[in-house]
Parts: structure tokens; C-alpha cells; sequence
């Protein structure tokens, strides 16, 4: 798909991965609406910077995955209001240590619906709009460790997991017109308390021997966006090669 003119809705777009994908995009003449839950100083700050540097249009979307109703009337009014939407990156997401024997039934259905329930209904309206114009492309991101579960973080992997199931659920609802697929990293950026004795102990299980950036992930994205037009149903691993260590 050419890009230079399209508009992208990009789930937690105002900060980490999903502000390198938004620049990613933005620099290919991409238009955007940049999703944020609490970072606002900090999408204001990218609404700018993105706008300035590279002359698209950009316009922030406030809402929180976990809260359905809302995030519903409220996206249903930014598809009202927007203009086509071309493309969608679910890139938001919660993510926290939940070591078994102490999850809550609030931890459960805060990343339960943060990761999947939340994204789902967003992309069920978005999805249906693309449908019914031109078509359009959406990329969730999921997470390597859908398929090699973390032990410590098991309703965030059972979501992300879910992620991949919606993902090909979604490619043969939405086909022919909107291609869905997802692009699955390894570790990127770490959480802030996460030691560096952590780091190193990641990159030694690494076969390529580093961590990811920010752009790994994006490039990945843009794969999908403008590299085919024939995929739809698949999950990049951008990993290292964690997964096959
Ligand atoms: N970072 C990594 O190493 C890594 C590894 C594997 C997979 N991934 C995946 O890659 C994607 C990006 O990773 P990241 O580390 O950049 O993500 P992140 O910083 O943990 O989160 C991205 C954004 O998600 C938004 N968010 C969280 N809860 C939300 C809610 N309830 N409603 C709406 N938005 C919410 C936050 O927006 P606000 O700040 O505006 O509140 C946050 O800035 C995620 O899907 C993640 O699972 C990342």
C-alpha cells in the first residue's frame, strides 16, 4: 500500500515503541491520530515534534482500553468525525510482574482487557469503517512471549496469546478488503525497575546477542504497511532469536 497520504490510529502512540512507529510513519507522509490513556505532556509534546518535522497532520485520541463503554462511544465518534482511517497499530498495552499465588481478579481483568478486550472493541468499530470505505491495514503487536510464555506474567501472556488468535480471527473476518496481522517483538525497551543484571542475563539468552530498538519493531510494522499486500493472518517474530534459542 503506498502510504504518503493515509491516516493511522496508533494505540499509545505518545511515548516508547509506539512513538517510533508513529515517526516511522509520519516520515512517510503518513497522517496521524495518535491514541494516549495518561501521557499527555508527552503526546502534546510528539503531536508537535511529528507534526513539525515532517508536515503531516497530527490529532491525539484520549482513552482508556480498560473502560469499554467509553472507549466505544468514543471511538465511534473519532470514525464519525476523523475521516477514513487506512491503518490501525494496536501498540498499547499494560504490562507488570503477576507472579502466580498472587493474582487478583483485578490484575486478571486489568490486563486481560488492556491487552485484548480493550484493543478488540476498538478495532471492531475501526475494523468495520475500513470495511465499509476503501479498505485498510491493521497490525497488532504482540509479544514473543505468547508462545513462550514468562512465568511471572501469566494473564499478560494468555492475553498477548489472544492477541495472535484475534489476529487471525480478525485477517478472515475482514478479508478481502482490510489485511490483519501482527508483529510479535522480543525485548525492546524494559519496564524502568527492571535491573540491569536483568538486561544482561536477557541479552546472553539472545542469539543475536542484543536487545531490540524501537525501530526493529517499527520497521516491522512498516513490513506489513507497505512491504506486502499479501499477508494478512501473520505474526512476525522480531526477537533475536529468543524464541528459538
Ligand atoms: N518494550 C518491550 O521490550 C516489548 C517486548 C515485547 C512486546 N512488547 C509490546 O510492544 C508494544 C509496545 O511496547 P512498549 O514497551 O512501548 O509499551 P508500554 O510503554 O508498556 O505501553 C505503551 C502505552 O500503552 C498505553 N496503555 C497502557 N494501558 C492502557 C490502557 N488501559 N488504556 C489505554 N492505553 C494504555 C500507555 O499509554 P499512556 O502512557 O498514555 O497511559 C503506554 O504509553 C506493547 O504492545 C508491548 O506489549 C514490548
Amino acid at each position: 500500500m503506498k502510504l504518503q497520504g493515509k491516516r493511522a490510529l496508533i494505540t499509545g502512540g505518545a511515548k516508547r515503541v509506539g512513538r517510533m512507529i508513529a515517526k516511522t510513519l509520519a516520515e512517510r507522509g503518513v497522517n496521524l491520530i495518535l491514541h494516549y490513556n495518561t501521557s499527555r505532556t508527552e503526546v502534546l509534546a510528539a503531536q508537535k515534534e511529528l507534526s513539525t518535522a515532517f508536515g503531516v497532520s497530527v490529532s491525539i485520541f484520549q482513552a482508556d482500553l480498560k473502560n469499554v463503554r467509553t472507549l466505544e462511544q468514543k471511538t465511534k465518534k473519532l470514525v464519525r468525525d476523523s475521516g477514513p482511517i487506512h491503518i490501525l497499530v494496536n501498540n498499547a498495552s499494560s504490562f507488570y510482574s503477576t507472579p502466580f499465588g498472587t493474582i487478583t481478579e483485578t490484575d486478571w481483568d486489568s490486563l486481560m482487557n488492556s491487552n485484548l478486550k480493550g484493543p478488540f472493541f476498538l478495532t471492531q468499530i475501526v475494523g468495520q469503517s475500513m470495511a465499509k470505505s476503501g479498505g485498510g491495514k491493521i497490525v497488532n503487536i504482540g509479544d514473543w512471549s505468547a508462545l513462550r510464555p514468562y512465568k511471572d506474567y501469566l494473564p499478560y501472556s494468555i492475553a498477548k496469546a489472544g492477541v495472535i488468535a484475534l489476529t487471525q480471527i480478525l485477517a478472515k473476518t475482514l478479508a478481502p478488503k482490510v489485511t490483519v496481522n501482527c508483529v510479535s517483538p522480543g525485548a525492546v525497551l524494559l519496564p524502568e525497575n527492571f535491573s540491569s543484571k536483568i538486561k544482561r542475563e536477557i541479552i546472553k539468552k539472545t542469539p543475536l546477542g542484543r536487545m531490540g530498538t524501537p525501530e526493529d519493531i517499527a520497521r516491522g510494522v512498516l513490513f506489513f504497511l507497505e512491504g506486502t499486500d499479501f499477508a494478512t493472518g501473520s505474526n512476525l517474530i522480531v526477537d533475536g532469536g529468543q524464541l528459538i534459542r
